[in-house]
């Protein structure tokens, strides 16, 4: 052995394997004990996806820092053995979160994946054309047996690691050990390529990490109405001062958001309610909730589907007066599917303002919205109320 040669792994490569390890166990008890709760599948997901990043990153040290050479006593076929496992938990180690990358991309349930609740984080790319049921069986059943061969794998692993230590050729196992326990000897070797190794997979998941905000673009506005003709309205929205909300439950607990982006065209005389009428196009793209789950999943093909249709209309017709407000029927079209159901409203107008606040319940399944991945209604209650309030002038 040479003077610089060291028997121990770098700190970074000791830091990297005890780490990773606790995790990967840690993640195969959290892959048994979801129990269907979404905060844990994105918790999954999200060290997962880490996992995967360290994974490459830790390759990438190896290759510029090789690891140092097994004691020169150990029988050849226990050094081809040891060099086997560590190949095949390289393997595992990006090949199981990758599995379940491709797993949840193709999953019928296309239910969006947020990193530790901050960073959108996309399906793999190419797999629209494969999702459905059958596939994500398959591929889910592979990644949860990928766990019970790294358990394989770990006992042969660990069985290793204590015979070399207290066997014949002593200290493997100090090679991985940190310095703290027991005085290294000889020290470790300065390390080499970090920027390399962190750098370039940084580089490499934080370009992945930017699809979805290069996919979204910034919302353009709803400049003029879609659809039908405009209706010559006779009031004009103040929309600082307005607002679309809509509320609902997920897993029993309540969520609101709000549409930034819309616009209003009303036609209203409270002595001629016959030939009132109210249309609003609302920019799906513009939903917000305050939760970043909730409106990446908003956004996808099962919800809004906002890539294709990028608006909803509302419709009002059939205005009465009923006590001191008023009831008109709300047509709401989304995805080109439209629901009619009653709303109700108070309008307090002084001098040339008037004031609204008008609630309309939907159901979600009527609209098609989620209806693949919970048609029971298990996660997402059936019922949404949309809520508007708002201000406008009338026109001169
Ligand atoms: C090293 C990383 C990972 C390990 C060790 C791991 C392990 C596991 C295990 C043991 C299960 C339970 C399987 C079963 O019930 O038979 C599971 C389930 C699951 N994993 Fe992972 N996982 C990893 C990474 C990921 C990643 C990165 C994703 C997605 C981005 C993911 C998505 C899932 C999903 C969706 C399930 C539930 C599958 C089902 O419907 O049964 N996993 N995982
Ligand atoms: C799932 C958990 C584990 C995984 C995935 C894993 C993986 C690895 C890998 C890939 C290497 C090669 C060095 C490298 O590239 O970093 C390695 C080396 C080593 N591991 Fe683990 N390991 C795990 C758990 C353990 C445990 C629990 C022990 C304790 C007995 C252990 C002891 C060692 C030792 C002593 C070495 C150095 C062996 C040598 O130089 O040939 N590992 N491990």
């Amino acid at each position: 052995m040479s003077a610089e040669a060291s028997s121990r792994y770098t700190s970074v490569a000791i830091a990297l394997h005890w780490a990773m390890a606790a995790l990967l166990v840690f993640m195969i008890w959290l892959g048994w004990n979801m129990d269907e709760n979404e905060v844990r599948y994105q918790l999954h997901k999200s060290i997962g996806i880490t996992l995967m990043f360290l994974a490459f990153a830790r390759l990438a040290w190896r290759f510029a820092n090789p690891p140092p050479p097994l004691p020169e006593g150990m029988p050849a076929y226990e050094k081809t053995a040891s060099h086997l496992v560590h190949i095949a938990f390289y393997v595992l180690m990006i090949g199981i979160p990758l599995g379940g990358w491709f797993m949840v991309s193709v999953s019928p349930f296309q239910v969006s994946t947020v990193l530790f609740g901050q960073v959108s984080w996309p399906h793999l790319p190419f797999t629209e054309g494969l999702i459905g049921e059958t596939l994500y069986e398959f591929v889910a059943n592979v990644h949860g047996k990928g766990a019970w061969v790294i358990i394989g794998l770990l006992a042969l692993h660990v069985a290793g690691a204590v015979k070399h230590e207290f066997g014949a050729e002593d200290g493997v196992l100090k090679r991985m050990l940190p310095g703290l326990f027991g005085k290294p000897n000889p020290p470790a070797l300065p390390a080499r390529g970090a920027l390399f190794a962190f750098g370039g997979s940084l580089l490499l998941f934080a370009a992945i990490a930017a699809v979805p905000l290069l996919a979204s673009g910034s919302p353009k506005p709803v400049s003029s109405l879609s659809g039908p003709a405009a209706l010559s309205g006779n009031w004009d929205v103040d929309y600082s001062q307005s607002e679309i909300s809509f509320s609902g439950q997920h897993e029993g607990k309540p969520f609101t958001g709000v549409f930034g982006n819309w616009t209003a065209d009303i036609l209203f005389d409270p002595d001629a309610l016959g030939e009132a009428r109210v249309r609003a196009v609302v920019d799906t793209r513009s939903a917000k909730t305050g939760t970043k789950l909730y409106d990446d999943s908003l956004k996808g093909k099962e919800w809004f589907n906002v890539s294709q249709f990028p608006e909803a209309s509302v419709d009002l017709s059939d205005f009465k007066a009923v006590g001191s407000g008023y009831e008109a029927t709300a047509t709401l079209t989304l995805k080109d599917v439209a629901v009619s159901v009653p709303l109700t409203f108070t309008l307090e107008i002084s001098g040339d303002t008037a004031s609204l606040d008008a609630t309309a319940a939907f159901s979600r399944k009527a609209l098609n919205l989620g209806q693949s991945s919970d048609p029971g209604a298990s996660w997402v209650a059936d019922a949404v109320t949309v809520h508007v309030t708002g201000k406008a002038q009338r026109q001169p």
